[in-house]
């Protein structure tokens, strides 16, 4: 488990400020102003503050920026980082100052005076979330020692050390398990990953595939019968409710997508070692609400397998018959993510009979054709859910547009020999994969479809990531699920 820094808040001690071993951070506001920590940097190091505020360079500073000051002289640090940002910023803002701070730690401790900043939560969620990064397999490896990051504020009780952890901590097992490569992450280890939960007080089953086979899980079980890898379901239940429906949250856990059959073109199929980015968010976010305590109940299911081709795979023109009873015809093996899906689904919709369902998946190219990098794509059966959903993405500035759903796109997927073809026509593809998925959404379950494919894993960095694994969705999650909790209704 990557954990690339540990937070710690403490009182503000002025005297210690000379001789902090690491980085120190000084918070200054666009006006330039200085708190109490800053003007004692700035005494310490002889007025480097104030000339560096006083200069064009702060002035060019975008705000959320920060400027380092090596080996500055009068403190012990080998850095003085500014960042500048104002008192009252909004959360963003906020946790972009952090990220500054995060992606210039260097593997060292770093003491952050952040002054009256009201939103230093999210500075110090920033600062851990942009300090990430994926080493395991790099034979120099992570520091030594992980890095502390000490905020020193007048009112400790203002930062909730635990809290922020708690999603920095779910963000960083789904990017964990987002980058690990499929050799490392097969099926049984994924499903052990997600056992050692329970150290956590999740309650974890881990469906096997006799057990998948009594269930009558036939589609996602045909989607694995290519690979050496048993398929598995994974059932992860965080009880911190009362007596109510869970909320349910399905994940596409693809550990590997050759597309089977139908197999890819070897351009970039490396990249589907993230095809279990659904399955990887609904694991961080268990996580994260286990860590908080948080007094909700929700079930996290997952769809474990890997899609090969093999002589004793799928192939295309077969028909399956789903959990549910419906029947499926095979066009093409590559649309494997939609059979997991379909199954694990109406499996939740059985046993648990949630308040609301959300499935997540990496299921389409189509979705970055249409929405790019920067938005997952959002599918809904039911408007104040959905809008539940994308004010909270909005509040975590997690990128997710909503798309339709209608007959017309239904209709594509008529079959002539079985109940339904599991692909449609290129048209509309991340559509008629919806819905697809929504013919196993029963009635009356409010039901919100997350198609991932173009936001579980960038090429570049973004604010709060490094390139890679982004761990999209788990903070927003986190908050719908408080602002349901809030409601009543979860
Ligand atoms: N795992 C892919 C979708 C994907 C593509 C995820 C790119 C991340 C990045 C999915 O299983 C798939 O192969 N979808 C097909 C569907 C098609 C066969 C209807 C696709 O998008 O091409
Ligand atoms: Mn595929
Ligand atoms: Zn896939």
């Amino acid at each position: 488990m990557t954990t690339p820094a540990t937070l710690s808040v403490t009182h503000l001690d002025l005297d210690a400020i000379a001789t902090f071993n690491g980085r120190v951070a000084v918070i200054v506001p666009t006006d330039g102003k200085l708190s109490a920590p800053a003007q004692r940097v700035n005494k310490l190091t002889k007025g480097a503050v104030k000339r560096f505020v006083a200069s064009d360079a702060f002035e060019a500073l975008a705000e959320g920026g920060l400027q380092e000051l090596a080996f500055p002289v009068g403190l012990e640090a080998e850095a003085v980082l500014i960042i500048k940002l104002d008192r009252t910023a909004g959360t963003q803002l906020a946790r972009k100052a952090g990220a500054a701070i995060g992606a210039a730690l260097n593997k060292k401790d770093a003491l952050v005076l952040s002054g009256s900043v009201k939103r230093a939560s999210d500075v110090a969620l920033g600062a851990l979330l942009k300090a990430y990064a994926f080493t395991d397999h790099k034979s120099e490896g992570p520091a030594a020692e992980v890095p502390t990051v000490t905020f020193a504020v007048s009112k400790p009780e203002d930062i909730d050390a635990d809290a922020v952890t708690a999603l920095a901590q779910g963000v960083f097992f789904t990017r964990d398990l987002v980058s690990e490569p499929a050799n490392v992450l097969t099926t049984t280890e994924f499903a052990s990953r997600l056992k050692d939960l329970e150290t956590l007080g999740v309650e974890v089953e881990v469906l096997e595939e006799s057990d998948l086979e009594a269930l009558g899980m036939r589609t996602l079980l045909a989607v694995g019968q290519g690979s050496r890898s048993p398929s598995k379901v994974v059932v992860m239940q965080w009880k911190g409710g009362q007596d109510e429906a869970p909320l349910a949250l399905v994940g596409k856990g693809v550990v590997f997508d050759t597309g089977g059959i139908s197999i890819k073109p070897a351009g970039g199929m490396e990249d589907m070692t993230m095809d279990m980015g659904g399955a990887g968010v609904v694991s961080g976010v268990m996580k994260s609400l286990a860590l908080r305590k948080a007094p909700a109940n929700v079930v996290g299911l997952v769809g474990i397998v890997e899609n090969m081709p093999d002589g004793n795979a799928i192939r295309p023109g077969d028909v399956i018959k789903s959990m549910k009873g419906d029947t499926v015809e095979i066009i093409n093996t590559d649309a494997e993510g939609r059979m997991v899906l379909c199954d694990v689904m109406w499996y939740t919709q059985e046993r648990f009979a949630p308040s609301g369902m959300i499935d997540l998946a990496t299921l389409t190219g189509a979705i970055i054709v249409g929405l790019g990098h920067e938005n997952a794509g959002v599918f809904s059966n039911n408007d104040a859910f959905c809008n539940a959903f994308l004010k909270s993405a909005s509040t975590e500035s997690e990128g997710a547009w909503r798309m339709p759903l209608g007959q017309a796109y239904d209709d594509q997927l008529k079959s002539h020999i079985a109940d339904m073809k599991n692909v449609g026509t290129r048209a509309g593809g991340s559509i008629t994969a919806a819905q697809y998925l929504q013919r196993f959404v029963k009635d009356g379950t409010p039901w919100i479809h997350l198609d991932i494919a173009g936001v579980a894993s960038v090429k570049a960095p973004t604010d709060l990531s490094p390139k890679g694994a982004t761990g999209w969705g788990v903070l927003a999650l986190n908050r719908l699920i408080d602002d349901l909790t809030a409601a009543g209704e979860a």
